[in-house]
């Protein structure tokens, strides 16, 4: 089919730039820019698409590095189709490398790109994603601009090993921690531990953020079928490369945009994707962002009420046992799709990058593997998705509840006059470095029934809303065989992480929330039946410590470090509603011819 597509009367957006007879000046001018790599003047006026490769892999981002090498394959299949490829540079997001946070850099790459893809000759744009935030801030961006797009996932690592035990991504740096403190391994013992887990290039190869977000893109229908799980080195990566090049010049034919796949029934069947593949608590803000910049209706309680009661069937780290290969043989997006067609639960007629519908692609595509992706009716967990808390603490907080663990439900969650309820005494950190600086402290007094609050890390405190929710707990208690403790907060947590935690909750602290008003002794009640969270102070009290923080200038937080963070504080919102730039949400389907 490719490379004989018609060619549609539809003037190419880049027809403005290189083949304007209105502004012959201005044409040259572009022309003879564009030539001075070695196009030619018949190239670049022959009406061929001129297909942007939106490069975010670098030296800086070793998890997205390997795109360098598939976007030669890219380029390849864009040729072959009959377009012409320009590649360029996407502001680096490393997840692991970036301080503060790499929250903070996924809506400046998200601005950086609209305005390249709205203000370059691109008629279509592939992708490249994988590290965390690359792929909403892609997908954001292409939404915005709205020039058809296809997403490339640079693919998981090859799976780690350590004395014959897979060793997954993040996962193992929170058991290694857990081994240091018991003191059963030393430090270069704990960073050979931790080692092991990146053994290739690609991305993480746990059910970490990054490969929620990858396996989402593909479930929304933003990359062809079956591509999100391919490991980055496998050969079928670059032939799935050279595949994505083909197809985008055939999309920019047919006119296919993301408004035309980005339909609320795709949000809703990933939605249930992320709940059946166990996916990271990112996953919300990130698509309720995506879905803001596209225009669609999509709340945080479209997540439980559609995503709750869908079982896990993917058996990755931190929840299960296996890693990104062992998701690859066993079928990728594709099986764990079918699954949910079969049970009603999937629009199948949501339109994806291939042109072909959802249901089309995945429908009895089989399991090759049941011990990494399980049939419905035999599930790792029943009920895998998020709950939505609310209360005094906070208008809207999420929980995971699939990793709560059976020593946690022990003790917790096992009073039978109120199985569903728990209570604790609350121990309240002012961000990051105040929880580093004080967790093992004794005078703390944590023991097994504490709840561990983090605040001061949303958007606005901790600019871009630090992975930080997910607490260790401290080192005594961790050797007397405590090794989680429930934690909530108003930041964000690794994907990577099995913490039992009640997180992104909005509003944050910084922009007075609830949780500014909590102090340490609290008691705090949790209720999993009535999905509230309060702490259980008088109203009173509660009302004079009100006024005391507003006496004092609201809950304090530290100073803008760079220009960026001082935007970003201004315009951003809460994570409940994506933390997007709130005044880039105006702008929607912006590209010209
Ligand atoms: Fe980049 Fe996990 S740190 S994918
Ligand atoms: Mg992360």
């Amino acid at each position: 089919m490719h490379g004989k597509a018609p060619q549609t009367d539809r003037p190419l957006r880049s027809k403005a730039w290189f083949d304007n007879p209105a502004n012959i000046d201005m044409t040259a001018l572009y022309i003879e820019r564009y030539l001075n790599f070695g196009l030619s003047q018949e190239e670049l006026q022959s009406g061929r698409p001129i297909i942007g490769i939106a490069q975010t892999g670098s030296d800086l981002s070793p998890c997205n590095r390997h795109h360098i090498e598939l976007a030669k394959r890219t380029r390849e299949g864009i040729r072959e189709a009959g377009g012409i490829a320009i590649e360029f540079p996407v502001h680096p997001i490393q997840e692991t490398g970036k301080r503060p946070t790499a929250g903070l850099d996924r809506n400046l790459a998200y601005l950086g790109l609209v305005e390249t893809l709205y203000g370059y000759p691109l008629d279509g744009v592939v992708l490249t994603i994988g590290c965390d935030k690359t792929t909403p801030a892609l997908l954001m961006a292409a939404a915005t601009v709205n020039i058809p797009a296809i997403a490339l996932s640079v693919g998981p690592m090859l799976n780690g090993w350590y004395k014959g035990e897979r060793t997954g991504s993040g996962t193992i740096v929170w058991k290694a921690r857990e081994l240091l403190a018991k003191g059963e391994i030393d430090y270069p013992g704990f960073v050979k531990l931790v080692a092991s887990s990146a053994p290739s290039t690609g991305y993480c190869n746990t059910m970490g953020t990054a490969t929620t977000m990858n396996s989402l893109a593909e479930a929304l229908g933003m990359q062809l079928p079956g591509s999100a799980a391919i490991p980055a080195p496998y050969r079928d990566r670059q032939e799935i490369a050279y595949r994505t090049g083909l197809r985008i010049v055939d999309m920019v034919r047919e006119d296919l945009k993301p408004s035309d796949i980005l339909t609320r029934d795709a949000f809703l069947n990933a939605i249930r994707v992320n709940s059946a593949i166990g996916g990271s608590t990112n996953a919300p803000v990130h698509l309720n962002a995506l879905a803001r910049h596209v225009g669609v209706e999509l709340s945080i309680d479209d997540w439980q009420t559609y995503g709750e009661e869908v079982p896990l069937l993917v058996n990755l780290q931190p929840a299960g046992e296996y890693l990104g290969e062992d998701y690859y043989h066993a079928g990728g997006v594709p099986a764990v799709v079918s699954q949910l067609i079969e049970q009603g639960l999937i629009a199948e007629g949501a339109m994806t990058a291939n042109g072909r519908t959802l249901g089309e692609n995945c429908r009895d595509t089989p399991i090759a593997d049941e011990a990494v992706i399980r049939p419905y009716a035999t599930p790792l967990k029943e009920k895998a998705g998020f709950r939505v808390l609310r209360g005094n603490l906070f208008s809207s907080a999420i929980m995971k509840t699939s990793v709560i663990s059976p020593e946690f439900r022990d003790r917790y969650l096992s009073n039978p006059a109120d199985p569903e309820a728990f209570e604790g005494r609350a121990v309240v950190f002012d961000g990051p470095e105040d929880y580093h600086a004080r967790i093992d402290d004794p005078a703390l007094a944590i023991d097994e029934t504490t709840i561990l609050f983090m605040r001061g890390a949303g958007p606005v405190g901790y600019p871009g809303a630090a992975e930080v929710v997910n607490m260790r707990a401290p080192d005594y208690l961790i050797k007397a065989g405590v090794s989680a403790l429930p934690c909530i907060g108003d930041g964000r947590q690794s994907g990577t992480s099995g913490s039992p935690s009640i997180l992104n909750a909005s509003p944050e602290a910084a922009v007075g929330g609830g949780l500014a008003l909590l102090r340490t002794g609290d008691r705090v009640r949790i209720d999993l039946k009535r999905n509230s969270a309060d702490m259980l102070v008088p109203e009173e009290e509660l009302a004079a410590r009100r006024a005391a923080l507003a006496a004092a200038g609201g809950y304090a937080y530290p100073e803008s470090q760079t220009p960026w963070q001082e935007i970003q504080r201004a315009l951003v919102g809460q994570l409940e509603t994506g933390a997007v730039l709130e005044p880039a949400v105006r702008y929607q389907r912006i590209a010209q011819t």
